[in-house]
């Protein structure tokens, strides 16, 4: 793994960068010491830290009890009530920052708009009334599949307003994948749009929906919203589907907001894990409300001036909360950008940049790649002099791409906020703070007060430092995911409460009992930086993008010619990682070119193009061990063309290779 040993090597590098003293000066919390300070009375006085952070908020009733921890149940404020959409919008309208830009933002083909705090109020409310008008209810859930435009964080607010549970699905995923979630979820509704913009060609998003429900494959959907985007031609279901603006035509732009539950679920997000099966993490309004606001604080130290620009899609939990709730929580300037970054030049996102004076840019390492192999004379033919602060994450950061980050982008003025955290996670947990702490590039540096991460071994006790052990998290925090959905989510006294318990614990809490299991790899350098090196799952981060093999593998096997698969990372130079797959065919059926094609293809429209493989090979058989395990090392070696038993390994080795390891795996 090309990005463990970049990281592991970084842990010994020495070129460190301190906080500019101009930045430190200005920031929320201006030295290490006001770090540790802060850091260490968040873990001492949870009551008296949180309590400080959560009053800058609305309640429509104050918690009394901060936390009821029951390992791993855990709740939060708990029984406050509040609501994200007010925290996100009301609370600026009332202090009289309507006027302020809440998103500017650029359509792929270079239209543009501008939304301030007080249209998107207005907007919000208008759709909560038109789901209401549907006969929405709090608890309900709705499947958000749109392109990035504004009425996506419209409609996620409007849901949050009512305590309708949303559930974005990426615009990248396929028919098969929205039925599946959607069925999860038991959505009443769908709110999608005709198309989206990427790289000048439309995504048919209401075509991949009418896929979906085809044949009554989901029998919850009562109501598709279709927002008018691309206005390309789409089929009609009189019965079924309404236009955006006809669902909210003469909806009055006033909608008060539910007084929800601390714990009333927010929403749903799928994400991959170790089986085919993608997982719904479920968050809670307040906890999710507070960590994101007070991380988007500190971490990209916003100010009312900032014009904040998060590259991320909203479909995955790095726009949920940062580019929707943490970042509209502290009333700044967002940019919301539709499309492809090379569209219609390699150049767009920097001409983004000067076009905005974007502040604080927050994007992933896999684009960092990309930008570095297309060139330094796109940015360097615009003017980046807006930039402060940087950020990266989703990744392991490989310390040239760091530095070149630094270098080309930041032109040495910005930090980089390396920021590491997860779907389940909420919000940000190890991070550097810009004004506080010392950057080590490929290094996530400190845990954010209130986190206490701890790297351990097989036996649960300490690593030395320096030693790579797996990453766990010591005590719940705000915004930890409260479960898994299941079906009655949401219904207090439910057996719902909590949803599928038994996936829950055994995912995340039952190896360290107490202790939450990130699923990453990670090294503790002296100092106490942490080193996160990768997943030490069967989870592949592919540009960015989280993907479990199991699902690839699920998805090759439901193709008639396939009769086993065996799905691994191989180490991509822009992407990370790429998807190897190793299959089998059923008797009789011959490993062809077009075949390989064809499975590959299987693939993109089962899953979504992002999940297709990379590299597909035939073979006889799998290695496998004695007791039937695939051997997943030894083909995560031959993905990465790297000499197995001495020798440059060939598939058709590798039963004999795997008979000579036995049951090593
Ligand atoms: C990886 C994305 C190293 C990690 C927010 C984690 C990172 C997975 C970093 C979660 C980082 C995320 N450094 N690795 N700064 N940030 N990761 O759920 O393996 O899509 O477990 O959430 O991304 O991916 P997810």
């Amino acid at each position: 793994m090309a990005a463990a040993q970049d990281a592991h090597h970084a842990s010994q590098a020495t070129q460190t960068f301190d906080p500019p003293p101009a930045v430190a000066a200005a920031a929320h919390v201006p030295s290490f010491e006001a770090y540790q300070r802060l850091h260490r009375r968040s873990l001492d006085d949870p009551e008296g830290f949180w309590r400080e952070v959560s009053d800058q908020f609305v309640w429509f009733k104050p918690w009394t009890t901060l936390q009821e921890w029951n390992p791993p149940f855990a709740k939060w404020f708990v029984d406050g009530e509040t609501n994200i959409s007010v925290n996100c919008l009301d609370r600026h309208v009332e202090a009289g920052r309507g006027d302020r830009v809440a998103y500017y933002w650029e359509g792929e083909p270079g239209d543009t708009r501008t939304i301030t705090y007080a249209d998107l109020l207005a907007d919000v409310q208008q759709f909560a009334n038109a789901l209401k008008a549907q006969g929405l209810r709090a608890g309900d859930r709705v499947v958000l599949y749109m392109p990035m435009v504004p009425e996506l964080p419209a409609a996620m607010l409007a849901c949050a307003r009512l305590g309708v549970v949303h559930s974005v699905v990426f615009g990248g995923f396929s028919s098969d994948a929205i039925r599946d979630r959607v069925n999860d979820a038991g959505a009443r509704l769908i709110v999608t749009a005709d198309g989206g913009w990427r790289r000048g060609r439309v995504i048919p998003l209401k075509a991949n929906v009418d896929g979906a429900l085809a044949n009554g494959a989901c029998p919850s959907v009562e109501r598709v919203i279709v927002l008018r985007r691309c206005g390309n031609p789409i089929d009609w279901d009189a019965a079924r589907d309404v236009w955006w603006d006809d669902a909210v035509a003469g909806q009055p732009a006033n909608c008060p907001p539910a007084h929800l539950p601390a714990e009333h679920p927010l929403y749903i997000l799928y994400t991959s894990g170790t089986t085919g099966k993608p997982k719904g993490v479920v968050h809670a309004t307040a906890g999710y409300m507070v960590y994101t606001a007070y991380t988007s604080k500190l971490i990209f130290d916003l100010r009312g001036d900032d014009v904040y620009w998060c590259t991320a899609d909203i479909g995955w939990v790095t726009g949920h909360s940062y580019i929707v709730y943490g970042i509209l929580a502290n009333g700044v300037t967002g940019v919301m950008y539709e499309g492809a970054p090379n569209h219609p030049a390699e150049d767009r996102f920097w001409a983004i940049v000067e076009k905005y004076k974007v502040t604080v840019f927050y994007t992933a390492p896999t684009a960092i790649r990309t930008f570095v192999r297309w060139g330094d004379h796109h940015p360097q033919g615009r003017d980046l002099s807006s930039l402060r602060l940087l950020g990266t994450v989703g990744e392991p950061i490989n310390p040239d791409a760091w530095l070149w980050y630094h270098r080309v982008i930041g032109q040495g003025r910005c930090p980089i906020v390396d920021t590491w955290w997860q779907t389940e996670t909420g919000g940000i947990l190890i991070t550097p703070l810009p004004g506080a702490t010392t950057l080590k590039p490929g290094s996530a540096t400190l845990p954010f007060p209130g986190v206490e991460p701890q790297v351990v071994g097989e036996d649960g006790q300490p690593m030395p430092d320096g030693q790579r052990g797996l990453l766990v998290i010591e005590r719940p925090w705000p915004s930890t995911l409260r479960g898994i959905y299941t079906e009655g989510w949401g219904q207090p006294g439910h057996p719902g409460e909590f949803g599928d318990r038994e996936r829950f614990v055994e995912t995340y809490w039952e190896k360290f009992p107490g202790r939450y299991l990130t699923g990453d790899g990670a090294v503790r350098d002296a100092d106490g930086y942490f080193w996160v090196i990768g997943r030490v799952d069967d989870t592949l981060s592919v540009a960015g993008h989280r993907i479990g093999t199991a699902e690839v593998e699920s998805a090759l096997v439901s193709h008639p010619a396939v009769a086993e698969s065996a799905v691994v990372g191989a180490p991509d130079p822009i992407a990370g990682e790429s998807i190897a797959a190793f299959v089998t065919l059923r008797g009789g059926i011959e490993g062809t070119d077009e075949l390989q094609a064809e499975l590959t293809q299987h693939v993109g429209q089962t899953l979504g193009r992002f999940a297709r493989p990379k590299l597909l090979r035939f073979t006889d058989a799998l290695p496998k061990t004695r007791s039937g395990k695939i051997m997943r090392r030894l083909l995560r070696d031959v993905a990465a063309g790297r000499e197995v038993a001495g020798d440059t390994t060939t598939l058709e080795d590798l039963s004999v290779l795997a008979a000579l390891r036995g049951d090593e795996e």
